[in-house]
């Protein structure tokens, strides 16, 4: 039977890659790796799911990038060694065999970390409390303690981090990166006005606040070669605090759209609550003007559960793919159910519950059939 939303299945290449169609699973943290930072078993059937469900591309959940302050939850998995990238090479192949790409997202929790055996005190730019409280569905509880102000070297050595664990990312066989610059945590603590009370290089205006990503992008790229790809995540509104603009509007976005591309990344992902709410007054969407400023193939995220509203996106040319979370976790055969013109399932915080993990899901599922 042909599918009403054809334009959803078209192929497309970022860099030199070709990804079979424009649908891609969101990074989603799953708190279900070991203590030490390595995936197992059940993650490789989970990651597998949605490659077999018909996702072309699946971007991991964050990886923590070194052992000092970027980890941020207990079972999180890590990208800083040897073993931790051999422990993805049976998920890589196992979603290749079905055809599908697969990116590690590489992620520094800075301030937002709720679990860090590698630090006694958490880091981010400046001594200040983050907003809201830790997540107790990643086994957080409380307010977020008071992080400590990085240095230049400590974030000289965050930079490090993320350049060596793409390094290890690329030789573990994935087929790109995407350096975590949205959604609150260590690079967008530097972004965000009011986390950033800085008065060095990194602090004030918005080309100090960007340095950081500037200097990250430049050394992942010096570090993986000019044809792996490497993507930047970008959002406004952040897991501790829903209501934040760019203050600078639609110039600001033009400034860090632009940036990306001259530091060579190879696309951007946007993430909104609504993928195609306007980002400001009167302005277009977020993942729009990240296609317009930085010219780069773009990933859409938000709130997507309805297959004409992606497709609607795509034809508007505000995006080149679609990226699902909550929906992908109901469906993970979301592409296949909506190639057979078929009714996806609904999410519920209960698949979640108590906690993120594969096992609570697990159980949700088999209490459900
Ligand atoms: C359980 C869960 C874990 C998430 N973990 C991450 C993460 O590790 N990295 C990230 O960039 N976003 C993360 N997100 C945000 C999603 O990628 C996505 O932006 C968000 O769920 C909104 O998209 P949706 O409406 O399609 O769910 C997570 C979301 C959920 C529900």
């Amino acid at each position: 039977m042909a599918t009403k939303y054809h334009n959803l299945f078209n192929t497309i290449e970022i860099g030199k890659l070709r990804i079979p169609n424009r649908l891609a699973v969101a990074p989603m943290t799953r708190v279900s790796a070991g203590l030490d930072g390595r995936v197992g078993p059940l993650m490789e059937e989970y990651y597998e799911g949605f490659a077999h469900g018909g996702f072309g591309l699946i971007i991991t959940e964050g990886l923590y990038t070194d052992r000092l302050y970027s980890q941020g939850y207990k079972y999180q998995p890590g990208m800083t060694c040897h073993d931790h990238a051999q422990s993805w090479k049976p998920i890589i192949t196992r979603v290749h065999k079905q055809g599908a790409r697969i990116y590690a997202q590489l992620m520094h929790a800075g301030a937002l970390s709720q679990y860090n055996p590698y630090a006694n005190q958490n880091a981010g730019p400046s001594m200040v409390r983050p907003q809201g409280r830790q997540m107790p569905f990643y086994y957080g509880e409380g307010p977020y303690p008071m992080p400590e102000a990085m240095t230049q070297r400590d974030i000289a050595m965050v930079v490090k981090g993320f350049a060596q664990a793409a390094r290890l990312a690329q030789l573990a066989g994935f087929d790109g990166v995407e350096i975590h610059g949205a959604n609150g945590y260590l690079l967008d603590q530097f972004l965000t006005t009011y986390t950033n009370k800085r008065k060095d290089c990194y602090g004030g205006v918005l080309t100090n606040r960007l340095r950081i990503y500037k200097e990250t992008l430049k050394s992942v790229r010096a570090a993986v070669g000019k044809d792996f790809v490497v993507g930047v995540r970008f959002s406004q509104k952040k897991v501790n605090d829903t209501n934040y603009i760019w203050p600078e509007g639609e110039a600001g976005a033009a400034e860090v759209f632009e940036l990306m591309k001259q530091c060579g990344a190879d696309y951007i992902h946007t993430t909104e609550p609504k993928i195609d709410n306007p980002a400001f007054e009167n302005s277009n969407s977020l993942a729009s003007l990240a296609r317009k400023y930085s010219t780069l193939p773009v990933i859409a995220n938000g709130g997507i559960t309805d297959p004409k509203l992606a497709a609607q996106v795509l034809k508007n040319n505000e995006a080149d793919i679609i990226s699902l979370g909550k929906t992908a976790l109901a469906n993970q055969d979301w592409p296949n159910t909506i190639k057979r013109n078929q009714t996806p399932k609904n999410f519920t915080f209960d698949m979640l519950s108590p906690h993120a993990t594969l096992e609570c899901a697990r159980d949700y599922f088999q209490r459900k059939s």
